[in-house]
């Protein structure tokens, strides 16, 4: 697929098929992910895929409970309160535990999220590409122990972001963005770039 086909069509992602990701996509997603810049090639982003059906169904309560956490920060307890994003947010982390696959995204010791962010999007194109839906998530400080736990992770390591992966159910498609020509300038803050 087009570089700029996959850019294009990529949007989150947040129901899946059961389908299992075959190893030898996973490995081409993740050395996608491994080509991206990063600061002064330190190389300090980790991997850590989970796609064992038996880790996923522990995982999926601790991601719900990550994400009302994140929720009643905001001040909101039910779905009734939320937007249409947000009640599809709510169904994923209802579902995470029947998710296929996941990507955590960590970093060792001073292994910046600016370093690490670049490798997460080339993931998710790389997996676009592919016909495989993504969608960056994150958990909250509440969880951590238990993630930690559950995965070996160890305290030192940071993590920076929670990909669910997987065959869509529903289509990649058109984002609704903000027009470029609104959120960019040209020369001078303010200025209207030469497209607009
Ligand atoms: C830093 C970050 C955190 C996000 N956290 C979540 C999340 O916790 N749950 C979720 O379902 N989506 C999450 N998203 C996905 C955004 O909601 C999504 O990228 C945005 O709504 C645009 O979606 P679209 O590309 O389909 O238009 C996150 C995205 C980013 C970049």
């Amino acid at each position: 697929m087009p570089l700029g086909e996959a850019m294009f069509t990529q949007r989150a992602i947040r129901r899946f098929r059961p389908d299992r990701i075959p190893v030898a996509d996973l490995e081409l997603i993740i050395e996608a992910a491994v080509k991206a810049p990063n600061g002064g090639n330190r190389q300090l982003t980790r991997f850590l895929v989970v796609d064992d059906p038996a880790l996923m169904e522990k995982f999926g309560p601790i991601y719900r409970e990550a994400w009302w956490a994140k929720r009643r920060e905001m001040g909101e307890t039910s779905v009734e309160d939320m937007s249409d994003l947000y009640r599809s947010a709510t169904r994923l982390a209802d579902e995470m535990d029947a998710v296929p696959c996941v990507v955590f995204a960590l970093a060792l010791d001073n292994g910046a999220a600016s370093s690490v962010v670049p490798a997460v999007q080339n993931l998710m194109l790389a997996a676009r590409a592919l016909g495989i839906g993504t969608v960056p998530t994150t958990l909250h400080s509440s969880v951590m122990s238990q993630f930690r736990a559950l995965f070996g992770v160890p305290e030192d390591v940071a993590f920076h972001l929670c990909i669910p992966m997987g065959y869509p159910r529903g289509n990649f498609g058109p984002t609704t963005r903000q027009p470029t020509s609104e959120t960019t300038f040209h020369g001078r803050w303010g200025t209207p770039p030469p497209w607009a």
